[in-house]
């Protein structure tokens, strides 16, 4: 699948087959995750793909969202804030959640593209998922998402939620701005 395809038709999926999906094709999204940009190059992120049905039906209550329990596998998510609050102080934690969001995407798209399925789950008891998966209870390490992954019932298969149009979120030069000045019509001969 091509990178504008992949970024197109990525969408969240809440019903999954039973079957599972080859858990190397997870492990292969979970490495593209660490190409993404980094503050000062200093990953500081860690995925811990959960396998264990028992943990999953665990993290779906986490979550309260029981959909989470029909997916084969999950990957969650963690970051260590302290490692780029020592570097960049006040920053650290913006610069944080930034390359978490960055990381996650690459990882959401290079499932999509080997037909892997998932939905974002931001809603869950950080301390729940953190006892489910023994995670140190420090304040240093966040939970920034659980990701249940299997393959797409074929039932919720369709397209995916409207998306905002280009014109809506795009300004030129200044705030509010539409018109890209001067207005230049554009053709297949200034294309
Ligand atoms: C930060 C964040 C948190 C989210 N949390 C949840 C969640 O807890 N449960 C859920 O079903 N979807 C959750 N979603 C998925 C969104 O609902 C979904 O991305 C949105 O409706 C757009 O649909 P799409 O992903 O199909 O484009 C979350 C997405 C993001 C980015």
């Amino acid at each position: 699948m091509d990178l504008n395809s992949a970024i197109k038709t990525r969408k969240s999926v809440r019903r999954f087959l039973d079957r599972k999906p080859d858990w190397r094709k997870v492990v292969k999204a979970i490495d593209a995750a660490r190409f993404a940009p980094a503050a000062g190059n200093q990953f500081a992120l860690k995925f811990v793909f959960v396998r264990d049905k028992d943990k999953v039906k665990k993290l779906a209550e986490a979550s309260q969202q029981s959909f989470v329990k029909q997916a084969p596998f999950a990957v969650v998510v963690v970051s260590d804030n302290a490692k780029l609050e020592r570097s960049y102080g006040e920053h650290g934690e913006k610069y944080t959640r930034q390359q978490a969001g960055a990381a996650i995407e690459n990882f959401l798209l290079a499932l999509n593209a080997q037909k892997l399925a998932t939905c974002w789950i931001g809603a869950f008891v950080e301390e729940q998922v953190k006892r489910v998966l023994e995670i140190p209870d420090s304040d240093n390490l966040t939970i920034e998402a659980i990701f249940p992954v299997g393959m797409e019932t074929r039932a919720a298969a369709g397209r995916g939620k409207s998306k905002p149009d280009l014109e809506n979120i795009l300004y030129f030069d200044k705030w509010k701005n539409k018109y890209m000045e001067p207005q230049v019509k554009i053709g297949m001969e200034n294309a």
